[in-house]
């Protein structure tokens, strides 16, 4: 006998839902006050329930499990707290959990007394192992057990100041997803019977993944069974519980949405039970990302984050998606180099769907920057850093110089061991390309220029110290670089030619700078100086001089 088998799976040759198509998003309940606090090794206290309410109210949730009240005085307590404090909007029904038994279920009513809309959920299981074990009792037991305490629910409901109006019923067939799909489908319908269920006071029926052992598709498949072939159909709401077991609980919840699920249960990044339940930032945001608005707000992720982080005492992964301190970042050289590429495509056609590479969402529709996506490490090619010092700090490098700085900043990675922050990345930058000033360095200098503006001559003139030796250096030509080119010359400094010039602002306003970027070519290397200064023509020749500098030092003249 094997010691591991397969849950029985329904018999559906004509499914339906891989054909169907998400339209709409599902009626979001959160379970995190519920399922998810009671998974945490330090449970939430009445101010951290109360704060996490709060949080799921501000995202839109109309549906929240805020307990188990007749489970623990704290979980009775939280429910009094959010009733007798007013902090309950009109349009948001609060749910409350319990097991099939009396007392409990008295309790549960006192908790919410004063309560305007509750949705009361009761749960059985309906798994053969509780059958066996547990319950031990025959398949007709599993249905009386269900349905056994339906009738005092309801005449608790109805013995409310309002008669029962703002009373919703909720069942969970407690490990649907492992049961027998004939005894699960009997116990349903009989639950719905029971309940008295029309099309004007629906009842939700939940069916969770209790602990997940079928396939996503097994599943849609069971949903589907259940949402073609449950009688009185149309007075119920379906709705899924997956839990997170093999992994599966975001496919498990979309492929039931197709297969006929209205109603989705779940915590916020997937806190729960074990390996948790189905995560409703993620499963909001992916409908969000094919065009479905989510109806959840999901614009300050990092404040939900946080927010859930010091309430749960959990810590959301760096790779969880969306929110993850990494899902926006990029540390691979070719992914930097076709997001920055992506981006430059964007900013030229701004009103094209999203399709930046490697970003599944725009950072900024959930709150989160653009600056950190590109980070620095060995692992990074050229257009990473050029993209952060453009970013960060200005300075837009030319295409040319991309690969020698490129160069520059692996080694440096490879010699710091970690990831390079855009500080450190532009102290290379300047330590490497600007105000190089060995083995020449320009003490003083003047530049003026005569003649017709369309024919001008420049002429530099200037002191030139060489290892602690000055001396006077002169020259003309069409321009300040050619002028000063020409007066290094002269003073046999040769084998020069140059190659490219590119110059930009780099600030606005009183203190704005030029930065000049030169390339030269020097015994058939091709070498770069940057040259910083409020005046043009100076940040020329200072970027000159550096490349001059920078040449004769990698060539070992210096
Ligand atoms: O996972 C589960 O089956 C539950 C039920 C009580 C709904 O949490
Ligand atoms: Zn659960």
């Amino acid at each position: 006998m094997k010691k591991y088998v397969p849950c029985p799976q329904v018999t559906l040759p004509d499914r339906q839902w891989p054909s169907n198509h998400i339209e709409k998003p599902p009626i979001w309940c959160s379970v995190d006050l519920r399922d998810g606090n009671q998974a945490l090794v330090e449970p939430m206290n009445i101010e951290e329930k109360i704060e996490m309410f709060k949080l799921l109210v501000r995202m839109g949730f109309k549906e929240i499990e805020v307990g188990f009240p007749s489970a623990s005085q704290t979980e009775f307590d939280a429910t009094r707290a959010l009733i007798e404090q007013n902090l309950i909007p009109d349009d948001v029904r609060i749910q409350v959990l319990t097991q099939a038994r009396e007392h409990l279920i008295r309790r549960t009513y006192e908790a919410i007394e004063g309560a305007k809309n509750v949705i009361v959920h009761l749960y059985t299981n309906v798994s053969p192992m509780f059958q066996k074990a547990v319950y031990k009792t025959t398949r007709k037991g599993i249905v009386d057990i269900a349905v056994r305490e339906i009738e005092l629910l309801r005449m608790l409901a109805e013995m409310r100041e309002d008669g029962g109006e703002g009373i919703t019923f909720e069942y969970s067939a407690e490990a649907f997803s492992e049961a027998e799909p004939r005894l699960a489908m009997l116990v349903l319908t009989n639950v719905v019977e029971h309940f008295g269920a029309t099309p004007e006071k629906k009842l939700i029926l939940n069916l969770p993944s209790t602990v997940q052992k079928t396939l996503p598709n097994e599943f849609a498949d069971r949903i589907e069974y259940v949402h073609r072939f449950l009688p009185g159909r149309e007075n119920v709401i379906l709705s899924v519980h997956p839990h997170n077991d093999q992994g599966t609980g975001i496919a498990e919840a979309e492929l039931a949405l197709l297969a006929g699920a209205e109603r989705v249960e779940g915590t916020l990044f997937g806190n729960g039970e074990r390996t948790g339940n189905v995560d409703l930032v993620t499963l909001g945001l992916n409908l969000a990302t094919r065009g479905i608005r989510p109806g959840l707000n999901f614009k300050h992720l990092d404040r939900i984050r946080a927010t859930y982080e010091r309430c749960t005492r959990m810590f959301v992964h760096e790779r969880s998606p969306y929110a993850g301190e990494l899902v926006f970042t990029a540390f691979s050289g070719s992914h930097q180099d076709a997001i920055r590429k992506g981006f430059s495509y964007r900013a030229e056609h701004p009103n094209q769907p999203w399709q930046v590479p490697y970003l599944l969402i725009d950072p900024k529709d959930i709150g989160r920057s653009y600056e950190p996506i590109i980070r620095i490490n060995s692992q990074s090619g050229k257009g990473g850093a050029a993209y952060v010092l453009q970013n960060r700090f200005g300075y837009n490098l030319p295409k040319s110089m991309h690969p020698d700085f490129g160069r520059l900043v692996k080694q440096e990675a490879d010699r710091y061991g970690a990831e390079l922050p855009p500080e450190r990345l532009l102290h290379l930058f300047l330590r490497e390309y600007s105000a190089i000033n060995r083995p020449y360095a320009l003490v003083n200098h003047s530049i003026s220029s005569r003649g017709a503006q369309a024919h001008s001559v420049v002429r530099f003139e200037g002191t030139l110290r060489h290892f602690g030796e000055e001396s006077q250096i002169a020259g003309e030509g069409n321009g300040p670089i050619d002028a000063f080119f020409s007066a290094m010359q002269q003073a046999h400094i040769e084998g020069f030619r140059f190659v490219s010039y590119h110059e930009h602002a780099i600030s606005s306003g009183s203190d704005a700078k030029a930065c000049a970027y030169i390339e030269l070519e020097y015994h058939d290397t091709h070498v770069f100086g940057v040259g910083i200064h409020p005046n043009v023509s100076v940040a020329s020749i200072r970027g000159v001089l550096s490349a001059i500098n920078r040449a004769l030092i990698q060539s070992g003249e210096a």
